[in-house]
């Protein structure tokens, strides 16, 4: 890699530091420049400090008021070998979290249902940066709550784009996200990936080569999904990992280290020895791959997880965990928008993962017995794939680490009306039908009762003119992306229509 020295560095005045710190306030929009903090928050936080304060200042409904007292949620005991087996088949026992509105609990329902801060409750926000400190022990960041990592998302955007502003990311990323900047006036720059994900010497390219005269501000945003990205379902190494964050200090890029697979991991050792000796969540948190977060020691990541693949995703809770300063503008935004997540979810990870429930060990026992089981099912939909749709020669997938999807190649060139151009040197735009004949395949399987998702809905076109390519993205859309985490029957059943309906499209 080559070493660029960064013009993004001031010293920080603390002489005992060595370390130069980037400034980060270069990165705001001119948005979250512009926004004042809600008074009536910053007036209640002032509030909290001083226990007994008579506050007369707030339109609270008055906590004895709530038509709510007590909170009870059966969930699978974690006291089963396997918690998720027990669950899934019905055999397990089961286990009750309460909250209550008076009585002693994790988070009392008086303060769970009440206003709060953007940043969500001080006990909630606690147990999650415990975790994150027992996963990647982050130098020295702050943990917001968030209402999962779409909510979380589009707050970056908010808070780092301006119009104009172009944005990094993955060629073929979750579309659903990055359209939702383009309204922001964000131009998305794809960065190619092969099967092990996004390509570090290209993200290095496209910063070098950029010509901030007739390009704009060079990128100083990476949006980027390592673990089972979606959708290629690929996770990124820790070489990639620790060669991407290097660019991103030498180009003085913020990364928004997007991570809701992140605790889907499949093939792991873990060590029976450790669970003994010191439970799941240390022997969980030594096979985890190292996230962005644990690298960065200069408060560039702002890493966003969620409850939603792990829990459910109608729980809409995350966490954002980012350094003090960029935190802060966030909360700034949540207490002037959608304010802290609903009390209900806090309440109910905090009996979770509290004493009474799970706790923290109990839980990483959940996502153990949990990636045990999704690694089941992507097996069986490897196998059936071998069994039903790669004998033809059709279709190819890679096996994937993390998550839930397949990305599965189409061998389009075998197609009887599959055409190339010859002639393509001065040519910018796509050269093959590629497009054309995925998107009636798309249809023929959708006839058929299938629904698989084809690459074109991911494709990021480089407008910038700025990436070096041999092709054009609408050459390789390719792909569907699949997902094993249904049923064994869904898996079977739809891997067989797939296998017959590609066969009758390529008239074999
Ligand atoms: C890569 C990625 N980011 C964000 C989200 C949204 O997650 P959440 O439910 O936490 O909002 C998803 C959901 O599928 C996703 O795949």
């Amino acid at each position: 890699m080559v070493y660029v020295a960064s013009p993004y560095y001031v010293t920080t005045s603390d002489l005992s530091s060595k370390r130069r710190q980037p400034d980060l306030s270069r990165h705001l929009s001119a948005e979250a420049r512009a926004r004042l903090p809600n008074p009536i928050k910053s007036i209640w936080k002032v509030a909290q400090v001083k226990p007994g304060t008579i506050n007369m200042g707030n339109g609270d409904p008055h906590h004895t008021l709530y038509p709510i007292c007590e909170m009870n949620f059966v969930v699978p005991s974690i006291h089963e070998q396997d918690p998720v087996q027990a669950w899934r088949v019905g055999t397990g026992e089961q286990q009750t979290v309460s909250s209550y509105r008076d009585e002693p609990c994790a988070l009392s329902l008086k303060t769970a249902m009440a206003y709060s801060a953007g940043a969500g409750l001080k006990h909630v926000r606690d147990t999650l940066a415990e975790l994150n400190d027992r996963i990647h022990a982050p130098p020295k960041h702050t943990v917001t709550l968030s209402l999962g990592n779409a909510d979380a998302l589009t707050k970056c955007f908010r808070l780092l784009g301006d119009p104009g502003d172009s944005f990094l990311c993955e060629e073929f990323t979750f579309s659903a996200m990055t359209n939702a900047a383009l309204p922001l006036g964000i131009n998305w720059v794809p960065i190619r990936m092969d099967k092990d994900g996004l390509i570090p010497s290209d993200m290095e390219l496209i910063l070098a080569n950029w010509d901030e005269d007739s390009r704009g501000k060079r990128p100083h945003v990476l949006y980027t999904i390592p673990c089972s990205q979606n959708p290629t379902g690929s996770t990124l190494s820790l070489e990639r990992r620790r060669q991407i964050y290097q660019i991103a200090r030498d180009w003085d890029v913020i990364i928004l280290e997007d991570d809701p697979y992140f605790f889907l991991q499949y093939d792991l050792d873990i060590r029976q020895t450790t669970i003994e000796r010191y439970g799941f969540f240390r022997a969980m948190a030594e096979v985890l791959p190292r996230s962005f977060l644990s690298m960065d020691y200069d408060g560039r990541v702002m890493r966003l997880d969620s409850f939603s693949k792990i829990i459910a995703p109608g729980m809409r809770l995350g966490w954002v965990t980012c350094n003090e300063f960029l935190a802060e503008k966030l909360d700034m935004l949540t207490d002037s928008s959608s304010q802290h997540p609903h009390g209900f979810g806090q309440a109910f990870v905090s009996e979770l993962l509290g004493s009474r429930g799970w706790g923290t060990d109990g839980f990483m026992k959940w996502v153990a017995s949990l990636c045990r089981e999704y690694e089941r099912r992507r097996n069986l939909f490897m196998d059936v794939f071998e069994r039903k749709v790669a004998g033809s020669g059709l279709a190819s997938a890679e096996v994937p680490k993390s998550g839930m999807f397949v990305w599965i190649k189409i061998n389009l060139d075998l197609h009887p009306r599959y055409r190339e151009l010859e002639d393509t040197k001065l040519l910018v735009g796509p050269v093959s039908n590629t497009a054309e004949l995925m998107d009636e395949l798309f249809r023929k399987l959708l006839e058929c009762g299938l629904v698989m998702m084809p690459a074109s809905t991911f494709a990021i076109v480089d407008r910038s003119g700025c990436v070096q390519s041999d092709s054009h993205i609408a050459d390789r859309v390719n792909y569907f992306r699949a997902t094993f985490v249904g049923t064994d029957e869904t898996i079977e059943n739809g891997l067989a229509i797939f296998g017959r309906g590609l066969e009758e499209f390529f008239c074999y």
